[in-house]
């Protein structure tokens, strides 16, 4: 008979006041962040940002095209953008939000599967879990302690 592998992933749902200080202030710059996107077609905006080890923050926004598959979301560019100005730079924390530009609500941020993968790259380059902090509906957070359980499976250097 098959057996079957049951996959554990635990997520911390919070409310604004149980985020850290550093988290809060990491959600604040993803907000901000999300001020800059360039996103004339969609007009939703995306904001992210990157805690390092030393404290430092590092911000990303998405970036749009006429020619749509060339744009970037916020989460890969604010982690290209890292890897390319610090190279050794340790994540310690990666904040990321949403919102329609015409409103004010901040909205559930969930990354695209390119961006999970991306995110699970830089997770392996630097032995160490990225946390991860999403803007979840009414107001709420979602904390995973691993881009691991937000991309179970993942096709990592170990599979080539
Ligand atoms: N977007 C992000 O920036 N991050 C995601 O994880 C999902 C989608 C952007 C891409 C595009 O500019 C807009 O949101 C609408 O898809």
């Amino acid at each position: 008979m098959a057996s079957e592998l049951n996959i554990q992933i635990s997520v911390d749902v919070l409310e604004p006041q149980e985020l850290t200080a550093e988290e809060q202030q990491a959600m604040q710059l993803a907000q901000e962040a999300a001020v800059d996107a360039y996103a004339p077609y969609s007009n939703f905006l995306v904001g992210a940002a990157l805690v390092l080890e030393d404290g430092t923050m590092f911000k990303g926004s998405n970036q749009e095209n006429a020619a749509y598959p060339s744009g970037l979301c916020a989460e890969r560019t604010a982690l290209f953008a890292l890897s390319a100005h610090h190279p050794r730079a340790k994540i310690k924390l990666l904040a990321v939000t949403a919102r329609r530009r015409q409103e004010q609500e901040f909205l559930p941020a969930m990354p695209c599967g390119a961006c999970r993968q991306v995110m699970a790259e830089y997770e392996y380059k630097q032995r160490e879990p990225i946390p991860v902090l999403l803007q979840a509906a009414d107001g709420k957070f979602y904390r995973f302690k691993s881009v691991t359980d937000l991309l179970p499976f993942q096709f990592t250097p170990d599979n080539l």
